[in-house]
């Protein structure tokens, strides 16, 4: 700990390194909700006519994190730039995933290295997933000591504290706790646009094989039902047309509660009824998938038929290695029954090749799966080894040439069948939410249906916002194609 700093001073006070093992624990603990959350009175003002920029890596609880950073930093004065050389304090939010997440944050900071060469007084923090990792926390204090200050996902809320220390101190602050986590509510959060998140629960009790984020995000909690029911009352008065409920395993919601019985799908049953147009999810898991929420999904409304349901693998053996718990029977009995409910379902997943020891007829069944069920979008990573999880230390025969080649006969199946997906709505109408200027041509709006499929057409930018029904002229693998339906004359009488 403290002795890794060769000094004769106290850093204990805000050298905090991680420990995986103790971020394995998981204990019987209660967890703490804080409703007390306040800028110290010393930070605040501390970033005014000062700028920050975050940098954001990784899922949408990354990007949500982000929000509250963000949040955070205004409420202290900061104004955000995109511009890192006007920027006062440059922080890197990491995602632990893969290993090509963390290079990508590695480059990063080789570029950052200069600039805080020029410019001593900029405050360069590392904070997100990969600040959970022992590893990458020793590999940051050898190789980029110019960091000033690493924090991790249960440290958020003390950024003002720690900006402090990083500010005055000429070593570099770091501050993981490796605990089981608290739930810290009453966070300032700052939002843009038309859609926002919510989280509904925090870590992930899985520990799936292969997986680091039960480590990097400690143990399953969910917030209050009130609270986050609070949240997005809130949300639907400001104006929100879309919320996606966050967690790991939201599925799990509830699961964690010692005084009441609310589960899930109560919570989506209690949302349903507030006014939002669209209410989404993300990730659930296909062992706490029960009836009830099937059944609580069938009631429509503003709860849309698109499911994003991680299968990782088709053959049974393979995800018991991988310790997902559920078998490829039990998955496919699943989403025949999430069918029968929502026959207009759109089913997407996330798979994993090349898991250690994967054999060709193991993989032929992932390629089996996907065509029964038909899925109509999926994320596909070839599978890459995290340090301290059990599949790191799990023999891997299968050579990387191989992985490859699976992973490529995945993607032709997946883009066929996106295709396939896409060009089942030629001809329709369907319900738009309008996002934005297309990226490439101005003149062009994007906006997404209820099923999340991204379409472009022609209108006026004062429908940004708004819900518009669009028909569809052209379906292409990734995205679609339309023309705005005229909106009926209103008749003035
Ligand atoms: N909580 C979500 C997944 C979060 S991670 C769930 O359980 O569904 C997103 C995806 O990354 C996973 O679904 C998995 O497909 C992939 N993934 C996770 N760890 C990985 C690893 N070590 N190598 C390759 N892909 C991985
Ligand atoms: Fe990782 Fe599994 Fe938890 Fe998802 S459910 S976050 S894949 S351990
Ligand atoms: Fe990455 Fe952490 Fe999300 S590892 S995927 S940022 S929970």
């Amino acid at each position: 700990m403290a002795n890794q700093v060769k000094s004769d001073k106290d850093y204990s006070q805000y050298f905090q390194p991680p420990s995986l093992t103790d971020a394995k624990k998981r204990g019987k603990e209660e967890i703490a909700v804080h409703y007390d959350f306040m800028i110290p009175e010393d930070m605040q003002g501390f970033g005014k006519d000062k700028y920050y920029l975050i940098r954001t890596y990784g899922c949408q609880m990354n990007e949500h994190d982000t929000e509250v950073m963000k949040g955070l930093l205004e409420q202290m004065g900061y104004q955000t730039t995109e511009d890192k050389n006007q920027a006062d304090v440059i922080l890197l939010n990491t995602c632990a995933i893969r290993e090509n997440a963390e290079d990508k944050v590695f480059g990063e900071l080789g570029h950052l290295k200069a600039l805080k060469a020029q410019k001593p007084g900029l405050v360069l923090g590392v904070c997100g997933c990969m600040s959970q990792e022992e590893a990458v926390v020793n590999r940051i204090m050898q190789k980029h000591a110019f960091v000033d200050l690493i924090f991790g996902t249960h440290n958020i809320h003390r950024l003002p504290a720690l900006l402090k220390d990083a500010f005055y101190n000429k070593e570099m602050v770091v501050e993981v706790w490796s605990k089981e986590g608290d739930i810290v509510e009453n966070l300032p959060k700052k939002r843009e646009g038309i859609r926002a998140w919510v989280n509904i629960m925090f870590g992930c009790d899985k520990f799936c094989t292969y997986c680091i984020v039960p480590y990097t995000r400690g143990k399953e909690r969910s917030r209050r039902p009130q609270d986050v029911l609070a949240e997005v009352r809130d949300l639907a008065r400001q104006g929100f047309q879309e919320i996606t409920l966050l967690g790991q395993n939201v599925n799990a919601y509830g699961k964690d509660f010692e005084d009441i019985t609310y589960s899930f799908a109560d919570l989506m049953d209690d949302i349903r009824k507030i006014d939002v147009p669209r209410i989404r999810f993300t990730t659930s898991h296909p062992r706490d998938f029960d009836d009830q929420l099937i059944e609580v999904l069938g009631k429509r409304g503003n709860l849309v038929e698109h499911i994003h349901l991680p299968v990782q693998s088709g053959n049974t053996e393979v995800l018991k290695r991988m310790s997902r718990k559920y078998s490829r029977d039990h998955y496919l009995t699943l989403a025949r029954k999430i069918k029968e409910t929502l026959p207009d379902v759109v089913l997407t997943t996330d798979i994993i090749v090349g898991f250690p020891g994967e054999t060709d007829e193991q993989f032929n069944e992932t390629m089996s799966l996907y065509e029964e069920i038909g899925f109509d979008f999926a994320f596909t990573f070839i599978y890459s080894p995290r340090e301290g999880t059990p599949a790191a230390g799990m023999e891997d025969n299968v050579p990387m040439e191989v992985k490859k080649q699976r992973l490529y006969r995945l993607n032709e199946l997946v883009n066929a069948h996106s295709k396939a997906s896409n060009d089942k709505l030629l001809g329709q109408t369907v319900e738009v939410l309008v996002e934005g200027e297309s990226k490439n041509n101005a003149d062009v709006l994007a906006g997404r249906t209820r099923t999340n499929k991204l379409i472009h057409f022609t209108g006026s930018k004062e429908l940004i916002g708004r819900m518009v029904e669009v028909h569809v002229t052209q379906a292409q693998t990734w995205i679609l194609k339309g023309e705005i339906v005229e909106e009926p004359l209103k008749l003035s009488i």
